[in-house]
């Protein structure tokens, strides 16, 4: 973003606190920010905190001489290099899609031919409301990028979607192209070994280093997708633009899983999850006994197959780990999960597979393949993410055709 010139509309919902934090973030990407705050947006957050925070005068009113004087609304429109608007509320973005001038900000994106990016903030209902869904739509059509929201608890005491993005991730958003395979998608990955506990001290777990997944995480993340990475117990870094959280158990990381990826577009399993787990974990350190010892196990869930069914659930990409008929066994979950894509590695030799630096990769679908090669994780991460995102548009496009077939003719 070095030296790109940014107008941050700002809006009247509670969320406008946080684009005191989004402008420190464009800063720091190098952009210059002026800030334009509507009526109520100033009855949420004074002027003065954007005008420390951006290092310009803050913009306020339309038919005021003395602004206009110093950069008037039309200067501005021309000055921007694109016009974010966060947060938009319900009201602001119906009265952009309707054409209205009638302050500052709505008669400067009207003025203005830079790109338009809105990040919506309201409540869940009135966001589900079709006059906002249409609005939207509508807006969508005429090229402006709507980001988010996000779904969680919200200031109202609802849950559900509406939560503006967060303002990192809203810059990563804004740094992708808008062409990038995955602009806008939310993935998510999960990532290392599980460590199913027997006491305190002693667990079951596996090789997995997690370097596969995080990259599959890093490039989902640089083709501009919000990316949400569970990870089981490994020490590697977090890939830039990746919300990360580290669990333990398979149980954990279900129960991980199944919070964050509602909404979701795209879901990698890659954790080498442990199938099972001890039935019950001893409080204290077991002591040493007899000669020969039984441990009580029982299955864990199937992370990847509970996410494929799903109603509305995202593209599901799973790996296999085989050290023998690699295809054939792939194939065999590929089914039995009910995955749409799965990427087959050859596991339990050096150099591929667990712990490497390297990999060999197999994909395979229902009714097609492609040999993605050896290389390191980091380029076969890259083209893995770069099919699946081919897939899931393929997948959409027969999704809206079927929609529109089924639909009864008019007339
Ligand atoms: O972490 P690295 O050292 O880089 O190694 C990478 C890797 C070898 C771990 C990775 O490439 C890989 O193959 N991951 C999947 C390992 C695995 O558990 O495979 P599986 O064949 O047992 O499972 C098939 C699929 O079901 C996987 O997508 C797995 O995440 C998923 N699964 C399995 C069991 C379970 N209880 N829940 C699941 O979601």
């Amino acid at each position: 973003m070095n030296g790109e010139n940014i107008v941050l509309g700002v809006t009247g919902g509670i969320a406008a606190y946080k684009s005191a934090e989004l402008v420190r973030r464009l800063r720091d990407a190098g952009a210059d920010v002026r800030v334009v705050m509507t009526r109520g947006a100033r009855a949420f957050v004074a002027p003065l905190t954007f005008q420390a925070v951006s290092g310009n005068p803050v913009h306020t009113e339309l038919l005021d001489d003395k602004a206009e004087a110093g950069m008037g609304h039309i200067e501005l429109a021309r000055w921007a290099g694109r016009v974010v608007v966060a947060p938009a509320t319900a009201d602001f973005i119906a009265r952009l899609a309707h054409g209205l001038a009638d302050d500052l900000l709505s008669t400067l994106c009207l003025a203005t031919t830079a790109p338009l990016i809105v990040a919506p903030a309201m409540n869940q209902q009135m966001w589900s409301h079709p006059a906002t869904q249409d609005n939207c739509r509508l807006l969508e059509e005429r090229g402006v990028r709507i980001i988010g929201p996000e779904s969680g608890s919200q200031a109202c005491g609802d849950t559900g979607p509406g939560r503006m993005t967060e303002p990192s991730d809203l810059v990563a958003a804004l740094m992708t192209p808008p062409g990038a395979a995955l602009a806008d998608r939310h993935v998510v990955v999960t990532a290392g070994p599980t460590y199913e506990d027997i006491d305190p001290v002693r667990f079951i777990g596996n090789r997995s280093s997690g370097r596969m997944g995080f990259a599959v995480a890093a490039a989902a993340a640089a083709a501009g997708a919000r990316v949400s990475m569970v990870a089981g117990p490994v020490r590697l870094p977090t890939p830039p633009g990746v919300e990360r959280t580290d669990v333990r158990g398979a149980v954990e990381m279900r129960d991980t899983v199944m919070r964050v990826v509602r909404g979701a577009d795209l879901f990698f399993g890659v954790a080498a999850v442990a199938d099972y787990r001890p039935r019950q974990q001893a409080g204290q350190k077991l002591k040493k006994g007899p000669d020969r010892q039984h441990l009580d196990l029982v299955s864990n869930p199937d992370i990847i197959a509970e996410v494929a069914a799903l109603e509305d659930g995202p593209m599901t990409v799973g790996f296999a780990a085989e050290t023998e008929q690699l295809e054939q066994h792939a194939r065999e979950k590929l089914s039995a999960k009910r995955l749409d894509m799965i990427a087959a590695n050859r596991v339990g030799r050096a150099g591929t597979g667990f712990e490497s630096e390297q990999n060999e990769i197999l994909l395979l679908w229902p009714g097609g393949e492609r040999h993605l090669g050896k290389g390191s994780k980091r380029q076969l991460a890259r083209s893995l993410v770069s099919a699946a995102a081919d897939r899931l548009r393929d997948r959409e496009s027969i999704e809206t055709r079927t929609d529109q077939d089924s639909r009864p003719a008019s007339g």
